[in-house]
């Protein structure tokens, strides 16, 4: 257990709602893919608007509670609601679950997000394993880190070994973070096409650089909710990340859980 002043309250009142000291995985989970969380065993749960130091999470499809519980035999925490920049909260907020899982010394970190597909040979409903993240605009941690060398390469190459020998299809690439909230133009698509995006989202890259800057070791999945602006030529909104996941929610849980059992 690692317990840094500023986040004290919140990690003592975790303990004493009895979540252990040391826990084997923490896994934030994105846009409709709570469902995860209804897997996890013995569960403890506990609304965020309760744990100091938490906002409330706001956006549909987030519900807001940090679940305790058991995974292939391992100790998990899950972040079912996730505090976007693009909300108003500073990304000091955002990386909260980063933190949470250094305190705990967690082994892995799972960061899950829903994105919209740049490259054309994907298609809605796919799951990616995040190979590398581009920040076009770069304004993405407040802690400058020197330290950012992420290597998510070798991990995404073990997740994905992972994913064949469960059986999971897995796409791989390249995430780029937009703060949002509005989603893209199809200019800016095009444009990030070029520079090698393989889809477009609006979380996971603060964590990532935070993992890195903390030395957690992080793997992140991106769900296919929609082709990115321009793509499909029909206007995109939030029904479609709920019809997404509902239609690979299982898959994601199973990926998540082997991810759990044997990384
Ligand atoms: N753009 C940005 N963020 C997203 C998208 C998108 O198309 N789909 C889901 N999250």
């Amino acid at each position: 257990m690692k317990l840094t002043d500023s986040l004290s309250k919140c990690i003592n009142y975790l303990l004493k709602q009895g979540i252990p000291e040391v826990v084997d995985s923490v896994v934030v989970l994105g846009s409709g893919l709570g469902n995860f969380a209804d897997t996890i065993n013995n569960t403890l749960t506990i609304p965020y608007k309760d744990i100091p130091l938490f906002p409330e999470a706001s956006v549909a499809g987030h519900s807001g509670l940090l679940v305790f519980g058991s995974v292939a035999g391992k100790t998990v925490l899950a972040f079912s609601g996730r505090f976007h920049h693009y909300e108003g909260y500073p990304f000091s907020k955002t990386v909260l679950p980063v933190h949470i899982a250094s305190a705990f010394d967690a082994k892995k970190l799972v960061i899950s997000n829903a994105a919209g597909a740049i490259n054309t040979n994907f298609k809605v409903g796919d799951l990616m394993v995040i190979d590398d993240i581009v920040r076009p605009f770069h304004s993405v941690s407040t802690i400058p880190s020197p330290k950012f060398r992420y290597n998510l390469y070798q991990i995404a190459n073990r997740v994905r070994k992972i994913a064949v020998e469960s059986g999971i299809d897995v796409q791989r690439g390249n995430y780029l973070y937009v703060k949002g909230p509005n989603y893209e133009t199809s200019a800016e698509i095009r444009a990030f096409r070029i520079i090698g995006a393989d889809v477009v989202g609006m979380s996971t890259a603060p964590e990532l650089i935070e993992a890195s800057r903390l030395g957690v070791s992080a793997t992140a999945i991106s769900l296919v909710t929609n082709m990115a602006a321009g793509i499909a030529g029909i206007k995109l909104d939030h029904s479609e990340v709920k019809q997404a996941a509902e239609k690979r929610k299982d898959d994601f849980a199973r990926l998540v859980t082997e991810i759990i059992r044997c990384l």
